[in-house]
């Protein structure tokens, strides 16, 4: 399917649906993710490495606003907010620190309800800062509070299993390795052969789009934006 017409006629993605990406490094999940965004009112884009490209771009071109720390500063009556949540990552040591501030602004953000968490690196706050639990609660219980989590990985084994099975929208772009396959094939009930043979005839930058409640599937291949 043409990307401007799943974009604007055939995705129907509501608050408190979560969005999992799955490629490998520049398969072209950022440039997908941050072409959902839009669509979201209030957005916390998440930024863990020292250099986030991502975060530069949602900045320059997205007017995100740069926090080193949660809370954003408030704006009576604002109908959007489009926050980068990036600690400083200047030294190793700032990890605890950057570990810190992530895990509390999450539970300020559960809390409040409303927000899209906008995590890029799945594996890095999963694994490395040890946030899965945090996160899979986020995937089990935030849909009745209206959160959304976005997230992305570049290995399907990388992530909890609750990244596929609570979330309604997921994009898989081109693996032939068998475990990935295995993976992301047996998901959703969904037919596991036909997903894998999509999956290895996929080219560069499509994605196969499945979407978990309506049994949807289709292939769509984003612009560069
Ligand atoms: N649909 C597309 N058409 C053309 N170029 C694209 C497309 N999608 C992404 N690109 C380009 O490919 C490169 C990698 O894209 P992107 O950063 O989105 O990949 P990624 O999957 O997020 O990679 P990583 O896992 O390393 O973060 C970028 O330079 C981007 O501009
Ligand atoms: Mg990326």
């Amino acid at each position: 399917m043409d990307w401007g017409e799943f974009l604007s006629r055939h995705l129907v993605w509501d608050q408190g649906e979560h969005v999992t990406l799955v490629g490998k490094t520049g398969s072209g999940k950022t440039n997908l993710a941050q072409q959902l965004l839009p669509q979201r009112d209030f957005v916390c884009a998440i930024g863990t490495k020292p250099k986030d490209e991502t975060m530069l771009s949602l900045i320059r071109k997205d007017k995100y606003r740069r926090i080193r720390e949660w809370p954003p500063p408030t704006v009576i009556g604002a109908r959007s907010q489009r926050i980068a949540l990036w600690p400083r990552f200047e030294r190793p040591e700032d990890v605890v620190e950057q570990q810190r501030v992530i895990d509390a602004a999450l539970r300020e953000i559960f809390a409040a309800g409303g927000w899209t968490i906008f995590a890029d690196e799945l594996y890095y706050l999963c694994r490395f800062l040890g946030m899965a639990r945090l996160f899979e609660v986020f995937w089990s219980q935030a849909r009745s509070i209206g959160i959304t989590v976005v997230g992305g990985a570049q290995r399907p084994a990388w992530l909890p299993l609750m990244a596929y099975s609570q979330a309604t929208h997921l994009f898989f772009a081109r693996t032939t390795d068998h475990r990935d396959v295995m993976r992301l094939g047996s998901l959703g009930g969904n037919d596991a052969r036909l997903i894998a043979d999509t999956l290895g005839s996929l080219r560069q930058y499509e994605f196969l789009y499945i979407n978990t409640v309506t049994g949807d599937l289709l292939i769509t291949k984003p612009e560069k934006r």
